[in-house]
């Protein structure tokens, strides 16, 4: 048996989780001021097929832990593996290509270009990894044809309605089939009725394969998560399992 030197880290059963942060902390300077504290020695593991939802108060650093988990952001402190891989040791090269390629984003206000069309918004990502313009036409088309906007693929953001544009900003996050689906409130400028659609094209993606971490406020839509994490004041506060991972 493995002899956990560190019990304020739980032991770590499988050989390589996704996702491994340990006493991760981020601050802000601030001009003379003591430097602010947005996360203070953060602790998270996260399995490959986890659906997490984060929750916790406004100002509490739940957007900061994101950014730092889909590196659009770097911690001041502290370790963040990647496939057992330290992300402090990646070159800005390597980081681009894991934005790219093994994150999907997804904002609670769907962040579209609004001078390109529904399906060159979802084609965006392909750009960056040197696709035809015919086949990204053809993916992003067939992508958005599967999430039910086969009828919306020249329509711009501003003749969809939010959920619709949030449709066009997950097909976008799936284009390059990620392995991490980031999801930072992504129904809180949806209707009840649209978020519950939004939350089952999610949970579908995580049913079939994608790791799935979302922020939400709405207690309900945590409930469906396997587990749920609840960050208050810059630290993982509370830290429980709803139910397994179906196999
Ligand atoms: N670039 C920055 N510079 C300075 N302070 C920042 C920066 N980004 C975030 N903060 C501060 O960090 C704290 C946490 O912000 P964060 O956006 O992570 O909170 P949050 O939990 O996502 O809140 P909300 O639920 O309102 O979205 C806030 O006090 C915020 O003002
Ligand atoms: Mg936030």
């Amino acid at each position: 048996m493995a002899l956990n030197l560190r019990p304020d880290f739980p032991l770590v059963s499988e050989p390589d989780p996704l996702i491994v942060m340990r006493g991760l902390s981020r601050e802000f300077l601030r001009v003379g001021q003591e430097p602010l504290v947005v996360l203070d020695e953060v602790n998270l593991t996260i399995r490959s097929g986890e659906f997490v939802a984060i929750t916790g108060p406004s100002g509490s650093g739940k957007s900061t832990l994101m950014y730092i988990m889909g590196c659009l952001d770097q911690s001041s402190g502290g370790e963040y593996l990647w496939h057992g891989q330290h992300i402090h040791q990646m070159t800005p090269k390597q980081l681009a290509y894991l934005r790219n390629h093994d994150f999907g984003f997804i904002f609670q206000s769907f962040h579209l270009l609004p001078r390109l069309v529904a399906w060159e918004n979802v084609a965006l990502p392909l750009i960056y990894s040197g696709v035809s313009r015919k086949q990204r036409k053809e993916r992003a088309c067939e992508l958005l044809d599967r999430i039910g906007l086969g009828d919306r693929l020249e329509h711009f953001p501003s003749q969809l309605s939010g959920g619709q544009q949030q449709r066009v900003a997950i097909a976008r996050a799936l284009i390059n089939q990620p392995t991490l689906i980031l999801a930072d409130e992504p129904t809180g400028n949806l209707d009840s009725r649209t978020s519950v659609e939004i939350m089952e094209l999610l949970r579908n993606l995580n049913d079939q394969g994608a790791t799935l971490v979302m922020v939400t406020h709405d207690g309900s839509l945590a409930a469906m998560a396997h587990r749920q994490v609840e960050v208050i004041d810059g630290r993982i506060a509370r830290d429980v399992l709803l139910k397994g991972i179906p196999d």
